[in-house]
């Protein structure tokens, strides 16, 4: 296993996550209003230990940006950047949010599947050595003949991916990249002609193994050596330069890192190639998963078939596991904690701690806006705080209005240090 340049680290967040975000949350309750009924936690040890482990997996050489989407808060963006961090971005809106956190273009991958002239346009004039992906043939037509930005395409290399169907863009009928069974004459001329020197890869999210990730950057190793012979008959002196394999390995356990380890580990040994380029990659899910946790008050205990705990965040924060999964999931994906209104943690299968199944249900008026079914917790009471760990990847970022809810409190911790990144405020 390669682990971060900080093992004693890693060592102390793997003890029990839940109780060590636990305690982050009474350092700070103090400071909260009556109003601050969750307040999101970002645990920047746990991200340091991320980043140090992915650096480790990959030469030296290669850069790595990080998916905006995945958590978007400009101090994140602006955490990020510090630490020698590239952007991914999916929008303009996103590149505007990045530029504004202190990235320069360099620094920034722009992938929107629906890019609009003008926005290219923008980018042209004003992001010079900003990559861009176009999403497909005909996005590549609309750049400009010699464009202050490096041209990159998006290829779909069709591998079976094993990522959930909402997240397998490899598909025969995805809405991402050109399809690599794409009839090549037209794929290589239009490359050509549109001075591509990129070629960019993002198979899906949550994909279990690497298997399909190591085929795909073979297919894109094959076809930048197509491209290259074919410019390279023309007489054109550039070539394929650049290899974006984007991001893609699901998120592992607080303090494990053996998945991109054995990804770096298998990219070295069996596309050695790969490394004959710059290589850039785009994580998300995989570096903020472990590196968040919420803490929601619990307002009331009601008394049914399987008694209910009502808190205050539901479908809004955890937008993806109530509206695909009604809960279920979420009572499996994630870490659960207590903090008693008297002050004292207790954890679910700890010694002398009491506990009791519950459906754990949100605040918003809809019947799905269900956390958990059959959760087991300690006893719950009002004013009680429940806490969830592992809750730091695509929660925040698909923040939904529904019901117009306050986006809660963000707050940063390091250490004994907190940073409030910004209080509650209303969405939009
Ligand atoms: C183009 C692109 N790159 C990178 C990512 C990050 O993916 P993950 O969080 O699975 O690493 C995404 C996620 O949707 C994406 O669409």
């Amino acid at each position: 296993m390669t682990g971060p340049s900080e093992p004693g680290i890693a060592a102390e967040l793997v003890s029990d996550p839940r109780r060590a975000a636990a305690d982050s949350f009474r350092r700070i309750r103090s400071t909260l209003g009556e109003r601050d009924t969750s307040v999101i936690g970002v645990d920047l040890d746990a991200l340091r230990c991320r980043l140090a482990a992915l650096r480790a997996a990959f030469p030296e050489s290669v850069r790595h940006a990080v998916a905006i989407k995945t958590m978007p808060h400009p101090k994140m963006l602006a955490h990020l950047l510090a630490q020698g961090f590239g952007l991914e971005a999916a929008s303009l809106e996103e590149v505007m949010l990045a530029l504004d956190a202190g990235a320069r273009p360099s620094d920034l991958i722009f992938d929107s599947p629906a890019k609009t002239r003008a926005e290219i346009a923008w980018c042209d004039a004003h992001c010079p050595g900003m990559l861009l992906n176009a999403n497909s043939l005909t996005e590549l037509r609309r750049y400009p003949e010699a464009p202050s930005f490096q041209v990159g395409l998006r290829i779909n290399p069709e591998v079976v991916t094993g990522a959930p169907a909402a997240y397998d863009v490899s598909t025969g009928r995805s809405k991402f990249g050109v399809p690599a069974s794409h009839p090549q004459s037209e794929l290589v001329s239009a490359s050509v002609a549109a001075g591509v020197t990129a070629l960019h890869m993002h198979i899906g999210s949550q994909v279990p193994t690497c298997d399909a990730h190591i085929d795909g950057v073979g297919r894109l190793l094959s076809l930048a050596s197509v491209i290259d012979r074919a410019r390279a008959a023309t007489g054109d002196p550039r070539r394929i330069t650049t290899i974006d394999i984007g991001g893609g390995v699901r998120a592992e356990a607080p303090g494990v890192f053996d998945l991109m380890a054995s990804y770096g580990e298998r990219l070295a040994s069996e596309r050695e190639a790969l490394f004959g380029y710059e290589v850039r990659t785009e994580f998300g899910q995989w570096i903020h998963t472990d590196a968040g946790w919420v803490a929601t008050r619990v307002e009331t205990v009601e008394d049914r078939a399987v008694p209910m705990a009502f808190v205050h965040l539901g479908a809004d924060f955890f937008m993806r596991d109530v509206y695909r999964d009604s809960g279920v999931p979420a009572g499996v994906k994630y870490g659960f904690g207590v903090v008693k209104h008297d002050g004292r943690v207790l954890i679910a299968g700890a010694p002398a701690v009491e506990t009791q199944t519950y459906d754990v249900v949100g605040p918003l008026c809809f019947a799905g806006d269900v956390l958990a079914r059959d959760l087991t917790l300690p006893v719950l009471e009002e004013g009680d705080w429940l806490v969830i760990v592992g809750t730091g990847a695509n929660t925040l970022g698909l923040w939904s209005s529904h019901c117009s809810r306050a986006v809660p409190m963000v707050v940063a911790m390091e250490g004994e240090r907190a940073d409030v990144w910004s209080l509650r405020r209303l969405p939009g």
